[in-house]
């Protein structure tokens, strides 16, 4: 089938093992159900497994992807939910330490079709379009828990969202801007700025620019370029939720002191539960929120989407239609 795959790794190259084209039809459990893919979205997570990152050579070749919406068997209109527990896990597959998602273990979504365990399937919503729905599973599910169930905060609150133009990033933005959250937002690009506010942003900043006041949360996926602003940003007692590290995990400063004289919390967070999906699909389609999508490509068009990630150039997701 027509699918986009990665058949080699490079740190300095990541595109160099890229493939997309035909290829086998790869094997899946027996009992697991198949998706005819619609559309799907690219993560930043594709580009670390294209260098190495959490995707072992001797799995390759693998096809990419973790997020999907299409068709099941039965004709329903479904959205994958990626996660894939272990095989006696039960409860939060997030908590789960030998879950893995879609393209790590198990074939990805940026294919014709894509295999799943039925209960990995979340209905779409009448309300939101294929491209919209692609959208959710990854970057827009991580930043629905980092804000609703790990940042501990309430409208009103605010808000700082690192590095805005990030599929995370412009997710959080939205959601919180819709949930009456006062969300802030840095970028390094001034467009990137701009674009936030018109996202729902209420203010938004330089990367590493002195804030007017304090923040009660804020949401990191950069890392270590903006670990220090993120800590010198909050109150005392605020939060800091953390599900990435794009510009790398160590960073000059750890911060300690700061972490323990204003009895801060750093919560880590990784994706969300299949509940928290369909929350999330829901919430996106009563409140006519509408993802941001930087731009929709055919499936047989993938790498030009890819380098435009690679580059740093994108706001918000880039969707594939099959
Ligand atoms: N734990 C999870 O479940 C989970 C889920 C999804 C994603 N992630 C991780 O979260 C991170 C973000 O994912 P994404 O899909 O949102 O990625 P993305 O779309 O590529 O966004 C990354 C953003 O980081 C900012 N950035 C990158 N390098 C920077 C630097 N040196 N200094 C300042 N800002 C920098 C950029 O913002 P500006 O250009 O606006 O400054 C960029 O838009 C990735 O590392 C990804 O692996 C984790």
């Amino acid at each position: 089938m027509f699918a986009v795959a990665a058949v080699s790794q490079s740190t300095s190259d990541p595109l160099s093992g890229l493939h997309v084209g035909e290829l086998a039809d790869p094997q899946v459990p027996h009992d697991w159900v198949s998706v005819e893919v619609v559309a799907s979205a690219l993560n930043h997570h594709d580009l670390w497994s294209l260098k190495g990152v959490g995707l072992p050579a001797d799995r390759l070749p693998m096809i990419l992807g973790c997020d999907a919406a299409g068709h099941d068997a039965d004709g329903k209109e479904v959205i994958v939910y990626p996660v894939i527990a272990s095989p006696c896990w039960s409860g939060d597959l997030t908590m789960d330490p030998r879950r893995s998602l879609l393209s790590e273990v198990y074939p990805g979504t940026l294919a014709e079709r894509v295999s799943v365990p039925a209960g990995n399937l979340v209905p779409k919503p009448d309300g939101l379009s294929w491209e919209q729905a692609a959208c959710l599973p990854t970057a827009w599910l991580t930043a629905y828990r980092m804000l609703f169930t790990n940042a501990g905060v309430s409208p009103g609150d605010t808000v700082l969202v690192q590095g805005a133009g990030g599929g995370v990033a412009t997710a959080a933005i939205q959601l919180g801007a819709a949930a009456g959250l006062r969300v802030w937002a840095t970028s390094r690009d001034a467009g990137k700025r701009e674009y936030a506010g018109t996202l729902g942003a209420a203010a938004v900043f330089e990367t590493g620019a002195r804030l007017p006041e304090r923040v009660d949360a804020v949401l990191e996926t950069v890392g270590a370029a903006t670990w220090s602003h993120s800590v010198n940003a909050l109150r005392p007692g605020g939060t800091i939720v953390i599900s990435g590290a794009t510009s790398g995990d160590a960073p000059t400063k750890a911060e300690l002191t700061k972490i323990f004289f204003k009895q801060l919390r750093v919560i880590g967070s990784t994706m969300g539960t299949k509940e928290e999906l369909a929350r999330l699909a829901r919430f996106v389609a009563e409140r006519g929120i509408e993802p941001q999508i930087d731009s929709v490509l055919p499936l047989a068009e993938a790498r030009a989407g890819f380098e435009k990630l690679a580059a740093g150039e994108v706001v918000g997701k880039v969707v594939f239609r099959s």
